[in-house]
Formats: C-alpha cells, structure tokens, sequence
C-alpha cells in the first residue's frame, strides 16, 4: 500500500442558528441535522450509495435518539447499510466528527464520508432526582396498588423537583462563564478587549450575511409539524450592537466584580451543521473540486481546575507542528468564540514566551495571531454555539473563506469542556 492520499473536504452547509427556545423550539436535534445532511447530499449531488460513513457531534444528547447520527443517516435516506455513530468531545464534537471521517477515508475503510453535528438546547432532558428514578423503578415491579403507591409516599418535596443539564464542569462544578471569569481574571483579561472581540464579532457577522458569504452556507429550515414556518437566516446575529451598549450590559456569572456578559458569552443556540469528505482520488474521479485539503489537527487537555478553557494555545501548536507550519503560514484563523475573554487568553498565550517556555516547554512563542485574519466572517458569539455542530460550521467557513481570499493555509480551533482544546489546518 502507498501512503494515504489527502482527505478533500468537498462541501459544507449548516442550518441556521437560532437562539435556543426561539424558532426550532418544537425541533430535535435529530430534526435539524437531517435539515442540513439532506441539503448537503442534495447539493453536493453526491449519490447516498456513495456515502460509506456518517458521524456526528451532539453534547446534549436526547435519550430518545443516543446515537443521532444514526437517525439523521435513516431519516435523509442513506441507505441502511452505511454505519453512522455519535461522538461526544463537547465543543469540539463536530471537529472530531470529521477526525473520525477522516482517519477512515485515509485508512480505506470509506472513500467518502459526512461529518457535522447537532444540537439543541431546546430540547435537553429534563431529569429526575434519583430518589424519585428509584421510586419508580420500584413501583415498576410491584404486584399491587398498594405496594406501587408505597416508594412515592417516601419522596420528599424536594425529590419532586426536575433536574436540567448544567453547563458545568462534572469533575469541579464551576459552570462555563464561571471559568471564563476566572480565565480573565487570572491573565488580566479586562472587560474592553472582551466587548471588541464581541464588537467585531457582531460586525464581522453581519457583513458576511449582508455580502451573501454566510448565506451561501445556509440551508432552509421548515418547522415541524405543519412546515408553514421556513427558517432561512440566522437569528442571533445583531447588527445593531454598539460598543456602548456592549458596555452597558451587567456581568453575569460573578455579578459584583465580574467582566463576563450575556454581550461576550456565546449564546445558547439550536442548529446543525455538516460537511462532505472524500478522498482526493475519489473527488478527482468524481469530478470535485475540493474546497480544501485536511493537512493536520491535534487535540490536547489541561486540567479543568486550572485554566479551564486554554485547550486551543495547546492544541494549536501541536496541530501546527504536525503540518510542518508555523503560525505565520497561516492565512486565515476561524477560532471558536465560547467567551470573549477565552479567545482573548489564547493569542495572549500563542503570543507569550513565557507561555511558551513554561507551559509548551519551547523556547519561541507561537506567534502573534492576526486580528485581521481571524473570525474574518464572524464567530459564536454573534453566530451562535450549537455545541455539537460549531466544529462544522467553522471548517466549512473556513474552507470557503480560503477559496475566496486564495489562502493557502487556514485554521480552526475549538476550546471544549473537560479542559480539551481541538486544532485542524486546512490546505489548498
Ligand atoms: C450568558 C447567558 C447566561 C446569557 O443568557 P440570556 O440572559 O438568555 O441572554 P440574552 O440574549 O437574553 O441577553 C441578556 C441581555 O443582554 C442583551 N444583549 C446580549 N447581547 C447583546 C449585544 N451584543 N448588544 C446589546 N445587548 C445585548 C440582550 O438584549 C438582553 O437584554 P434584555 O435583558 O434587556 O432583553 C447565556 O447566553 C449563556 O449561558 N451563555 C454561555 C453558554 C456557555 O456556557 N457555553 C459554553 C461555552 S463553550
């Protein structure tokens, strides 16, 4: 066997983000990422016999549907028989999607492959108490009324009370926002550079909608179950946002000295996204012209207790040795917004010698990240964090963007719970 070919990132395409309760509401994350796979398959015109793999991120999963994928490969009419699996590397779930594609393409088992994700956190499962979860059992296996009765007249009010999914750490019980706080807290972080990155956020975001850019990756969404209601636009996006009035908003998740808002937060989104992968013999023989080339990623993880959400300044690094580039090589940067200050930590840290000596063992720093290159057509907190599906909308911008500006390098990284940090350089 010769050495592996390239994995061609074809195609991609994503649903719209909404604000989580907003207008996919009644939608399950199975429902939007069939919306977008199916538009995927449809424009690409790739046949379904062709697609040997389907994988997907979802973080919140819905105990009806564990394995999404599955449901989404069945419901958009791929054929049976093309194996489709769910994973789970939070943020970075999409990301990983496409790794696990990708490493199947190179190792022959798949000539193409769909990755992407879903989620919606409009639709979590609403949890309850163990006490309560034990009754039931119980009562379950009971032979008479009065024994099924019995478990239930034991619970307390407060094992009454439904349960939903925190957006925390399991292994600390410090929410997101909480460590975006103590991120910018502890590396100086101030409130002004997390409302520009916010600020240019939004700019940025809406002048790639209002040129068609965005747009041209979107898919429509027909709400279920009367499929009157067509989503076509994103819904987060603010083109009104001021830098005042950015300035104006309260700090959320340490209200009395805190700098993290509702204005510098990614917001909580539903939304899908997808892209289409092959090998480069294949797109070749089928007559693709790919977007871009996979040349390298790497995942790597910090201890949550300490500074939750640098994944990325060692992911990037690591992806970057790996393709034999360095940071200066890359033309354009799609780095995932989870919270302004997260983003702001990670050039500082890329940026920083002393970062690089103590944390990365090297003797250089990284580099100076390039404002004007990086999130050039938006990023989560203006466009929205569907957590499972982020990975796919930023390849798929990326990939798009570098065939515009004829970018011969480009890169995405993604911060993720459980202190992961996810790096993938494209090529052309
Ligand atoms: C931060 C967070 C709690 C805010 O939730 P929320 O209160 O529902 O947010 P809203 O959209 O209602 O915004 C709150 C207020 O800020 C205002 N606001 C938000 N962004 C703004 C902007 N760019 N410009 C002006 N005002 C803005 C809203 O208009 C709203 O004002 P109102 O109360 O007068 O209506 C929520 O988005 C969150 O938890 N985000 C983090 C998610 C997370 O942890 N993700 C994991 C990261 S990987």
């Amino acid at each position: 066997m010769g050495a592996p070919g390239r994995v061609a990132l074809v195609a991609g395409c994503r649903t719209p983000f909404a604000k989580a309760g907003g207008p996919f509401r009644d939608l399950t994350a199975v429902d939007l990422g069939k919306a977008c796979v199916r538009e995927l398959i449809e424009r690409s015109e790739v046949a379904p016999q062709a697609v040997g793999l389907l994988v997907m991120g979802q973080v919140v999963s819905s105990p009806r549907a564990p394995n999404l994928a599955r449901e989404v490969g069945l419901g958009v009419g791929l054929p049976p028989g093309v194996p489709a699996h769910t994973v789970n590397r939070a943020c970075a779930s999409a990301t990983q999607a496409v790794a696990d594609v990708a490493l199947a393409i190179r190792d022959g088992q798949a000539q193409v492959g769909i990755a992407g994700g879903a989620e919606s956190l409009s639709d979590v499962p609403i949890l309850h108490s163990r006490r309560m979860a034990h009754a039931l059992v119980e009562a379950g296996r009971a032979r008479s009324l009065a024994a099924r009765l019995a478990p239930f007249a034991r619970l307390r009010p407060r094992d009454l009370v439904p349960q939903t999914p925190a957006i925390a750490e399991p292994s600390t019980g410090l929410s997101m926002g909480q460590s975006a706080e103590k991120l910018a807290q502890e590396r100086g972080i101030t409130r002004l550079e997390q409302d520009e990155i916010a600020y240019r956020s939004h700019v940025n975001a809406g002048r790639a909608s209002d040129d068609g850019r965005l747009p041209a990756e979107l898919c429509k969404v027909y709400v279920a179950p009367r499929y009157e209601q067509v989503v076509e636009h994103d819904g987060l996006i603010r083109r009104d946002t001021t830098r005042e009035a950015l300035a104006a908003l309260p700090p959320v998740f340490e209200r009395r000295y805190g700098s993290v808002t509702a204005g510098n937060s990614s917001p909580l989104t539903d939304g899908a996204a997808a892209v289409l992968l092959m090998s480069e013999e294949r797109a070749k023989a089928d007559g693709y012209t790919p977007l871009a080339y996979l040349r390298a990623w790497a995942v790597a993880a910090v201890d949550p207790a300490g500074q939750l959400l640098m994944g990325p300044g060692l992911a990037i690094p690591a992806a970057l040795e790996r393709a034999g580039l360095s940071l200066a090589d890359i033309g354009l940067i799609e780095m995932h917004e989870a919270f302004a200050a997260q983003v702001a930590a990670n050039v500082q840290a890329l940026a920083s010698e002393s970062y690089a000596r103590e944390v990365l063992g090297r003797e250089q720093a990284v580099g100076q990240v390039d404002w004007e290159r990086l999130n050039v057509c938006g990023g989560s907190i203006a466009i929205g964090h569907p957590f499972g599906a982020t990975g796919a909308r930023l390849l798929t911008t990326l990939a798009h963007e570098m065939r515009r500006r004829d970018v011969g390098f480009g890169l995405v990284s993604v911060c993720a719970q459980g202190g992961m940090g996810f790096a993938m350089v494209l090529e052309r």
